[in-house]
């Protein structure tokens, strides 16, 4: 379904879920990817959304173009993230659909779940509850994108299709920004930490609660299969399975880093969602398993960015 010398255009191919896309399309012959930075496209804007794809007339397109933060700044701005996230997916679905295009695939997050529906994920619980209020306009934003392909599909047979990565990590990753993901964020303060000569990190919440992490790179391999088979699911989850604790993520971030010092939480701040997992045993029966272990993955993140901090990237 994506024969060799298909065009395929990376919608956000400089992001770290665009890129990881780029290496493994690239790793899997699939030499016409491109994509276009931000400041040459907007696609928050339809009508050069919809001339870029009346020129360009890709095959196939993968939607990993977004808007996204930590839960500081989706607090501050849920109008933003969800004006933004939404424009976005609409103007890639629509301009994709009336230029032709053969595949689509959306990448959606794992947030778009309901915040309490039950665990571990699966694919139907969506939209079957309320959002996680803390990040409210990123989730709706990201379930009406998966909806925009379903309807696309059902109303004009469109071949689009989403997939629902978990927490997501690897090269490419906000490592900068006060208000970077997990992973990133204790690398940061670890190496910081192991380098200033402090004692201990102080971090937020009790350590408890239970997280999913996939290496960038695996999501992007199983991107590339379901793209190659005759008949993706429409809305398959992506993730490692498997559940971490904070707290023994930061051991392991430790190790990684080389921090010997005391790690402490702040039980006075907060701890989010007790627990959040993927049912993958949809993406498991397609034959797809991550290749890297979570400290494979850290070590690898960890390595990317001693080789890129001081490229300040946000
Ligand atoms: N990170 C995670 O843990 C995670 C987990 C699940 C799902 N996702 C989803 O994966 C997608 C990509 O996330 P990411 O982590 O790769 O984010 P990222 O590293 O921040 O990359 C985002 C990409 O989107 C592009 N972009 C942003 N605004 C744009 C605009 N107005 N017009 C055109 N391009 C724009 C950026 O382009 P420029 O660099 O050119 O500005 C960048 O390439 C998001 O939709 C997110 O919901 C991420």
């Amino acid at each position: 379904m994506m024969p060799r010398g298909s065009r395929i255009y990376v919608a956000g191919h400089l992001g770290m879920v665009g890129s990881a896309v780029m290496r493994a399309l690239r790793a899997a012959g699939h030499d016409g990817a491109f994509g276009l930075p931000s400041s040459g496209l907007d696609l928050r804007d339809p009508a050069a959304t919809a001339a870029f794809f009346g020129r360009e007339r890709p095959d196939v397109v993968v939607m990993a173009a977004g808007r996204v933060g930590g839960v500081r700044a989706n607090l501050a701005d849920r109008y933003g993230f969800l004006r933004d996230n939404l424009l976005m997916a609409l103007n890639v679905v629509e301009s994709a659909r009336l230029a032709g295009v053969r595949r689509l695939l959306y990448v959606g997050s794992s947030c778009a779940y309901p915040r309490d529906a039950a665990q571990p994920f699966r694919e139907d619980s969506l939209l079957t509850g309320a959002f996680e209020p803390t990040n409210e306009g990123y989730a709706a934003a990201k379930a009406a994108g998966v909806r925009l392909c379903d309807f696309a599909r059902e109303r004009h047979g469109c071949d689009f299709f989403s997939v629902m990565p978990c927490n997501l990590f690897g090269p490419g990753d906000d490592f900068v920004s006060e208000d970077s993901h997990v992973v990133p964020a204790l690398i940061r303060r670890m190496r910081a930490a192991k380098e200033s000569g402090a004692g201990s990190v102080r971090l937020w919440g009790t350590g408890a609660p239970l997280r999913e992490f996939l290496h960038v790179d695996d999501l992007a391999r199983a991107c590339v299969l379901l793209l190659g088979l005759p008949r993706p699911p429409a809305l398959i989850n992506v993730g490692s399975g498997q559940e971490v604790s904070v707290r023994d993520l930061a051991a392991l971030v430790a190790r990684t880093v080389g921090f010997t010092g005391r790690i402490e939480f702040d039980p006075a701040m907060p701890d989010g969602a007790p627990r959040k997992l993927l049912d993958v045993s949809r993406i498991r029966a397609l034959g797809w398993s991550p290749r890297l272990s979570l400290e494979e993955g850290l070590r690898d993140a960890y390595a990317w960015h001693l080789a890129n901090a001081a490229e300040a990237r946000k």
